[in-house]
């Protein structure tokens, strides 16, 4: 039986300037180190790239985490405008946003890119929270599981066994992003165990069994309990309803 803490994970995308960061980080983590939340599950916060050192300061000495929602996929160089492996983990950054639909859409990272992003990070150490997730067209076309089986083979599954010890997956239906349709607990779980078995035929029982595969879309105060206790759900990643302390606190407390 898996009895793994669950992982919550805010992803704040371009929201929150230098005042809203701090002062979030500070009362939030007052708040779950009086309920005593911090101990139950682990916690992520992803802010923008220019407050991740004073986030990472913040939380020193706590297991509280602050993740990069982008990374460069070269080491160095003249790279205008990007952030890299080392640059993060100078500054204590130990988790990883890469694949995202927001990336793939507007930044138009394809498989090639975001497998070099995720060979870098695991290369410093970083750990890496994949994600993936078919569009509505391909869901009414029956198309997810194809999607999901393609996607993780031509990214993920090139990964080494050292390699993928650092990867937390997202299942993140594109149809359910941003939009207020969340998966039914039937279709998270169906797709979250779909990734799992694939995982365990090409890694092992205990690759599929430790690896945390997280939801995220649309998740709100109303829906996250019932999605997390999904057998296969490890946890969530959180928009929209993670930018405002009280909802986000009500999600980790569900
Ligand atoms: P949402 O975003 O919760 O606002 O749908 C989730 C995500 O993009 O990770």
């Amino acid at each position: 039986m898996r009895i793994k803490k669950k992982i919550v994970i805010a992803n704040w995308k371009m929201n929150h300037g230098f005042y809203e960061t701090t002062s979030f980080i500070r009362n939030f983590m007052k708040k779950i180190f009086e309920e005593k939340i911090n101990h139950k599950k682990k916690i992520i916060i992803a802010p923008s790239f220019p407050f991740l050192h004073i986030a990472s300061q913040i939380v020193r000495g706590t297991n509280l985490q602050i993740a990069a929602q982008n990374i460069s996929f070269e080491e160095k160089g003249a790279y205008t405008g990007e952030v890299s492996a080392y640059m993060l983990k100078s500054i204590g950054i130990n988790y990883v946003l890469i694949g995202h639909s927001e990336r793939r859409k507007y930044f138009l990272e394809s498989k090639e890119i975001l497998l070099k992003k995720i060979k870098i990070a695991t290369k410093h150490k970083i750990n890496v929270i994949f994600c993936l997730g078919e569009t509505g067209e391909e869901r009414n076309k029956n198309q997810h599981f194809s999607i999901i089986k393609k996607e993780l083979y031509n990214t993920i599954f090139h990964c080494s066994s050292n390699e993928i010890d650092l990867i937390h997956i997202a299942y993140e239906p594109i149809w359910a992003i941003g939009t207020n349709k969340t998966a039914t607990t039937e279709e998270c779980q169906e797709i979250h165990q779909f990734i799992r078995n694939l995982l365990m035929k090409k890694y092992g029982k205990c690759v599929s069994n430790n690896i945390f595969i997280l939801y995220g879309g649309s998740i709100n105060t109303e829906n996250a309990g019932k999605i997390f206790s999904q057998l296969d759900v490890d946890g969530g990643l959180i928009g929209s309803y993670s930018l405002e302390l009280e909802n986000f606190l009500k999600i980790i407390r569900s």
